[in-house]
């Protein structure tokens, strides 16, 4: 590892230090959600493709697409702490540096899936009964977690590229966000950033030891876990819309309920997927390692996603 390199981990580091914050201490604060509030801002909810919806159920609906957002957060950092665990080991007897920027790290994730259940449970309390997130954190966590190392270092690094992007374009700047719902996604924004680094590092690292061939099975792990991803994104927004229907004023005739449907869909692709492939900087660190021809095929496998 260069000096560079070991900058790179220890400024995390020190970052990490400055930024730490405590769940109820900072973040909570012993407050409730206030429901007469948005949850998740009209930048990420894209609500505004939903014009028929009353100032309630838009409202509603956004709560909802609010509090599965917290939930995936939940979801994905069970295999992105198990794989930062699982890469450190490269760093035992190395750079001490690297290796305590991922105890660091991994240390952060167990913390904020904590935050989500909490948050899950205050949100819980406030809406009606029969919401449901079916996906299970270590399920998913196994399928992950069976493709290559490159590839899951390209979903995380791509996921932890929008974290930042959703909180710096669409959370702060919106004025009506519950500030509850803000903090929590401002404090995980500050964390997140050393995961960004680290998320780059390592997958640089990786990517330095795959032959060609290695790589080429890797952009196809990396197509497949974007495919299972989007499955899951398909059953949560089914899922979520049959609720809203449920508990909502509504009435909607069969041709909005078919525009909720595709509404909820494409706001949970962009959150999700869309948001962090547009990402310049995941751009440029994946073209930087893998062909025009590998480009195009993972630009084709996602054609039927971005449209
Ligand atoms: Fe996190
Ligand atoms: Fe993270």
């Amino acid at each position: 590892m260069n000096q560079t390199q070991t900058e790179r981990y220890a400024r995390t580091i020190d970052a990490s230090k400055r930024v730490r914050f405590d769940i109820d201490r900072d973040v909570i604060r012993g407050r409730n959600f206030d429901f007469t509030r948005k949850f998740l801002p009209d930048g990420l909810s894209k609500l505004e493709r939903l014009g028929f919806l009353g100032a309630d159920d838009r409202r509603l609906l956004g709560q909802v697409q609010g509090r599965t957002y917290a939930n995936i957060f939940g979801l994905v950092e069970r295999f992105i702490a198990a794989k930062v665990l699982e890469v450190s080991r490269e760093h035992w007897f190395g750079d001490q540096s690297a290796l305590e920027a991922l105890v660091r790290f991994s240390d952060e994730e167990i913390k904020h899936q904590e935050m989500f259940r909490r948050i899950e449970a205050l949100i819980a309390e406030g809406m009606p009964a029969g919401y449901r997130f079916a996906p299970d954190p270590n399920a998913v966590a196994q399928l992950v977690l069976s493709k290559s190392t490159w590839a899951v270092l390209a979903l995380t690094c791509h996921i932890e590229l929008f974290v930042l992007a959703h909180y710096r374009e669409s959370i702060d700047p919106d004025g009506e966000v519950s500030p509850l719902f803000k903090d929590v996604f401002l404090f995980h924004w500050k964390e997140e950033s050393q995961h960004a680094i680290i998320d780059e590092l390592e997958w640089q690292r990786e990517n330095a030891k795959l032959t060609a061939p290695q790589r080429d099975a890797a952009v196809d792990d990396l197509i497949a876990l974007v495919g299972a991803v989007d499955g899951l994104l398909q059953a949560q927004a089914k899922d979520d819309v049959d609720y809203f229907l449920k508990v909502a004023r509504g009435p909607y005739s069969a041709a909005q309920q078919k525009q909720l449907r595709d509404g909820v869909l494409y706001a949970y692709r962009w959150q999700y997927i869309v948001s962090g492939v547009q990402e310049p900087r995941f751009q440029k660190i994946l073209g930087g390692m893998i062909t025009e021809a590998q480009m195009q095929r993972i630009g084709a496998a996602l054609a039927p996603i971005l449209n």
